[in-house]
């Protein structure tokens, strides 16, 4: 999906199972060294050049720039601009451009980015675009399994919205299919798909806790943990799409929290209630926040419609049975098993 939407590329599958390890294969290289500081300065960080893991990490991001650059010479390929700048195979005709037409266009007409500064978008909207969208979707499809009142309630939505079954499924429908979007956001809460991001400090920080962090800091925002604090999601193991209903997700503006406002209103019942805006971050926030994030529910939306309209999911893996593990992208150990019964 995300090469032919983003790139304008259509991908040959049995490829991208190779891309796929690839990026596992680097995710854990990065978490590996990410785990080893030693290794960050010193003689130590020539002896890093000398390991299995530095070669492996080499091999690996050779085969995933090929990758990338072969999916941009492909575009480049039926992409032709003439000197007026208008693209004359299509580039009119087309009513929309993929994001990869648009770089191209503009390193043609302007020279405002390079090949390798096209190759770095292309990478980062590849592996943000796939693999955080299918952890989502193993999780949600687990967590509908085993909790058939949620299953049932997403399957009304489904019937009410789509009532026959030859119907397209269009943005509109999707876009009105809130239930849906409360599940997704909840499965996110559970199973952020990138469970910790980091940042640093662009000035020192005094933190609501009372912790000075110096400016320049690297700091990690652990998502995963956040996500389930019982102070801010009570009862924060249960799946619970309502959590996310507008009464109950009503936030006030992040400044507002400023502790040095003087603001007594702060602890009238009803807003102790309200949630910090950053207290849900599966999508980060700030200037770099995720650029994809209504994109990726209107995927997870498509894909997990289209398999319940055809399939009843029954649970085999549970949240008790799966083994997470570290990952820039949120994995189990042995995947996520499930049965399908065709809806008669
Ligand atoms: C459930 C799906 C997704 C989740 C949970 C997710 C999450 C995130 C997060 C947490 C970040 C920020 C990391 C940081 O602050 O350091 C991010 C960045 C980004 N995401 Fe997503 N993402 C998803 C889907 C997508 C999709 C489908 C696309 C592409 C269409 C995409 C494109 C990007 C890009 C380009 C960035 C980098 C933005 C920047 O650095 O300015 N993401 N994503």
């Amino acid at each position: 999906m995300i090469c032919e939407t983003a790139m304008g590329v259509d991908i040959d599958l049995t490829h991208m199972a190779e891309y796929r390890l690839a990026i596992l294969e680097m995710g854990q290289i990065i978490v590996h060294i990410i785990q080893r500081p030693w290794f960050y300065s010193g003689i130590l960080q020539l002896l890093y050049f000398l390991t299995p893991t530095c070669y492996r990490g080499l091999l690996t991001s050779r085969f995933l720039r090929k990758y990338s650059s072969n999916i941009i010479k492909r575009r480049q390929d039926t992409f032709k601009v003439d000197s007026t700048g208008i693209d004359k195979s299509g580039y009119k005709k087309r009513r929309r451009f993929a994001m990869l037409d648009m770089l191209l266009y503009a390193k043609n007409t302007d020279n405002s980015i390079d090949d390798h500064g096209i190759r770095e978008e292309v990478n980062t909207f590849i592996f943000e675009g796939h693999d955080t969208v299918s952890s989502c979707l193993g999780f949600t499809l687990m967590l509908l399994a085993c909790n058939k009142d949620v299953q049932d309630k997403v399957m009304e939505e489904i019937k009410y919205s789509i009532p026959n079954k030859t119907d397209k499924i269009t943005f509109d429908i999707l876009n009105n299919m809130k239930y849906l979007e409360r599940v997704i956001k909840e499965s996110l809460r559970l199973y952020p798909s990138v469970p910790m991001f980091g940042r640093r400090t662009s000035e020192t920080v005094t933190t609501y806790s009372g912790y000075t962090i110096p400016q320049g800091t690297e700091v990690m925002i652990r998502v995963f943990d956040m996500h389930r604090d019982p102070k801010i999601y009570p009862d924060p193991e249960k799946f619970d799409p309502d959590r996310f209903l507008p009464e109950r997700t009503k936030e006030r503006h992040p400044f507002a929290y400023l502790p040095f406002k003087f603001d007594p209103d702060r602890f009238l019942p009803e807003r102790t209630k309200e949630r910090h805006p950053f207290a849900y971050l599966p999508f980060s926030a700030g200037p770099r926040n995720c650029i994809g994030q209504k994109f990726a529910l209107l995927e997870l939306k498509t894909v997990i419609t289209s398999i319940l309209r055809n399939y009843e999911l029954l649970p085999v893996d549970t949240p008790k049975t799966i083994t997470l593990i570290v990952d820039l992208i949120l994995h189990t150990r042995d995947g996520i098993r499930l049965k399908l019964v065709p809806r008669i």
